[in-house]
């Protein structure tokens, strides 16, 4: 079966998808950067890769899996160093790890303006151009693709349902890290997947069915 890396496994929608992966008996490798998070999700069932974005990326991580996720990122009470140091550089990095070992999906969980950072929010311009290059350079890469732009996280509790339509009202451009975690699982699961573009927020569509019909709008 089919084996995946997490990167930034520890992080609050890293953990769901671990949890929600070892559910699934889906086999994964858990990236973490600090050791003393790697118990509980080795209890999870995850194998455990200990490595920093902020160094080269180990062989052994990428060696013996067929996909990625990374969902990875500084953090918003970092400057922007880190943003490009982790959010940019380490999926740089992380894309080329993959390219040479021959991933056949890499998913990116990247952010609602990464498309258009322009257009973005003008407080966090740098996150969002570092986000659109770090796509950038997975769309360029040869790298099987699956990325996904959520809107606002919040902690609230997974809904199932989410639009890949960007709601009119900005208040509702938002999805539960639970409901991202699902999608991620949905995109893992599913070839259709591979080599799109969605941005993600809660909607009124069960995930699968939300996926399948964003697929067969961009097919006309
Ligand atoms: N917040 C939002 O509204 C929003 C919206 C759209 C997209 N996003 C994106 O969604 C993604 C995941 O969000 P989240 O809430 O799950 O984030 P999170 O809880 O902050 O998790 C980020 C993870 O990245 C890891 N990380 C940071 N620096 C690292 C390094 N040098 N080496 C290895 N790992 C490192 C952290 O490790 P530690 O556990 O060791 O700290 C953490 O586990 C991020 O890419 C974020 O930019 C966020």
């Amino acid at each position: 079966m089919d084996k995946t890396l997490v990167i930034g496994a520890n992080g609050q929608i890293g953990r769901l998808l671990i949890g929600m992966m070892a559910l699934a008996n889906m086999p994964v490798k858990a990236m973490v950067r600090n050791s003393e998070h790697a118990q509980k999700l080795e209890q999870l069932g995850a194998e455990i890769i200990l490595a920093d974005l902020e160094q080269p990326l180990p062989d052994d991580a990428f060696a013996d899996c067929d996909k990625v996720v990374f969902t990875a990122g500084s953090g918003g009470k970092t400057g922007a160093d880190k943003t490009i140091l982790i959010d940019l550089w380490g999926a740089v990095k992380a894309v080329d790890m993959a390219k040479k070992h021959n991933i056949k999906q890499f998913v990116m969980v990247s952010a609602r303006d990464a498309g258009d950072p322009e257009n973005g929010t003008p407080a966090i311009k740098h996150y969002n151009i570092c986000k659109h290059f770090a796509d950038k350079h997975l769309l360029e890469s040869g790298v099987p693709y699956t990325i996904l732009r959520p809107g606002r996280l919040t902690d609230d509790a997974a809904t199932g349902k989410i639009t890949t339509q960007r709601p009119s009202d900005k208040d509702a451009m938002v999805i539960t890290r639970a409901d991202v975690a699902a999608c991620v699982l949905q995109c893992l699961d599913h070839s259709e997947a591979i080599n799109q573009v969605d941005e993600i927020y809660n909607g009124d569509m069960p995930i699968a069915e939300a996926f399948i019909k964003a697929v067969k709008g961009r097919l006309g």
